[in-house]
């Protein structure tokens, strides 16, 4: 009997001497705990399961170079993706993360992305993730809903006291302490649903500047969507800044400009993330609440949104390479990818082509 008190006593102690919660880090800084989740620039990945890697034989459609736990063990806190309708397929698995159509790029299931987010949230509590879902063909907030639930990861799922823009957000450290800490936004919504009320209509909460950029001297910080708003009348809502330049290739399809990154997501410099952040911060008086990069690790991007934060020192990040894995290297293995690459280009030309023989 004393021997096991003994031991239920001894099994305590790692607990009385671990450190208070003033030092343990919120999203890798303590200097955030306090923050509300509004008074914060959260680094976002744009299209994050989009990935230009060997899994994708290096698709010139990917908009990241590294999958999304590498994007989040190395920071990043936002994370957005694109969902689609499978015709063939029924149920709630026919919304897929595709790149503007299936035949381009397709990164599987809602579900199973889902699930990635939850695992790595599992063995990181306390950060907070925010999931922006791009809905490009009007899936009900049902079907998405479902996705979330079979992943699992709706356990962490924050639900807002109301469908109207709150004066203030929680802090990091209460969603922690609530276990909500994941925010999920979804452009659009048509109508939300009593029975997934964490799927937060992103218009209704958050304001874009354009993301449609093709030149580094054509940023905007102007509101673009929703519509009907001004730099000086955004209801209250947080700002998502578009920080990404395309070019437009064959056929007028559009595709993430990633010779221009290193320019594009440096601190410094015209159309750079930095100078860009300061611009728009001088416009509304505070900073962007996100920012939504492509190809994350170069400049790296994290950088700017740390001086935005005010964040030196950051914790518990796992470093990631800034090179440009598809540029510059060598060998056997890469110019068969750069033919696989023209391959792949072809084929959605050659289904273009077909489309519009057929008027379909
Ligand atoms: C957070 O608050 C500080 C102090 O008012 C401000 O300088 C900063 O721009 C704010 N950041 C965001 C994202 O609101
Ligand atoms: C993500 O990428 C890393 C490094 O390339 C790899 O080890 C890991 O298995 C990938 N994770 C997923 C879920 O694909
Ligand atoms: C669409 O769904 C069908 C039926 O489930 C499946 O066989 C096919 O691979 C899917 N296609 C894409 C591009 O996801
Ligand atoms: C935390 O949960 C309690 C009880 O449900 C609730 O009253 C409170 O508003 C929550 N706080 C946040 C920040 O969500
Ligand atoms: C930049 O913006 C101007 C004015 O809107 C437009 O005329 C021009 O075509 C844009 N440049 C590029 C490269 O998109
Ligand atoms: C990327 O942007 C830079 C700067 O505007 C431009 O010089 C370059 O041609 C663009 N790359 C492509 C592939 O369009
Ligand atoms: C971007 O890369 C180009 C080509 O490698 C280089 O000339 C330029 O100095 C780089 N710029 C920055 C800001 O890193
Ligand atoms: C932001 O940039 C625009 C265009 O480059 C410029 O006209 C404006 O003065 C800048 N605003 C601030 C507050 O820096």
């Amino acid at each position: 009997m004393f021997i096991r008190s003994l031991l239920q006593a001894a099994a305590l102690l790692p607990f009385l001497t671990t450190p208070t919660s003033a030092q343990t880090a919120c999203n890798n800084s303590p200097s955030l705990c306090s923050r509300a989740y509004n008074n914060i620039t959260h680094l976002g990945a744009h299209d994050s399961p989009f990935v230009r890697d060997k899994s994708t034989s290096f698709s010139t459609s990917g908009n990241q170079y590294y999958n999304s736990t590498v994007q989040l063990d190395a920071g990043v806190r936002l994370l957005s993706a694109q969902v689609h309708k499978n015709n063939s397929a029924s149920g709630a698995d026919k919304w897929r993360l595709c790149h503007s159509t299936c035949d381009l790029l397709d990164a599987g299931s809602l579900t199973n992305w889902l699930k990635e987010i939850k695992t790595w949230m599992d063995a990181n509590k306390n950060e907070v993730v925010t999931v922006l879902i791009v809905n490009s063909d009007s899936a009900p907030a049902s079907d998405i809903g479902a996705q979330f639930a079979s992943s699992g990861i709706d356990s962490y799922a924050y639900t807002p006291p109301s469908t109207s823009v709150p004066k203030t957000w929680p802090t990091l450290q209460s969603l922690i302490n609530n276990g909500t800490r994941l925010m999920t936004f979804v452009a659009s919504l048509k109508e939300t649903s009593p029975q997934y009320p964490y799927l937060m209509d992103e218009f209704t909460y958050v304001f874009e500047n354009d993301f449609e950029n093709e030149s580094p001297t054509n940023y905007t910080c102007t509101p673009d969507r929703p519509t009907g708003l001004t730099t000086s009348s955004t209801g209250g809502r947080m700002f998502l800044m578009n920080h990404f330049l395309y070019s437009t290739a064959l056929f007028g399809i559009q595709q993430p400009n990633s010779t221009y990154v290193n320019v594009t997501n440096a601190e410094t410099g015209v159309g750079s993330l930095g100078a860009r952040l300061d611009n728009c911060t001088g416009v509304y008086g505070r900073a962007a609440q996100f920012v939504l990069v492509d190809f994350f690790n170069v400049g790296p991007a994290m950088k700017s949104v740390d001086q935005a934060n005010g964040v030196s020192g950051a914790t518990g990040r796992k470093s990631v390479s800034t090179a440009q894995p598809d540029e510059g290297a060598s060998g056997d293995d890469d110019e068969s990818a750069a033919g696989r690459r023209d391959a792949s280009v072809m084929a959605v030309v050659a289904a273009v082509v077909v489309a519009v023989a057929f008027g379909l």
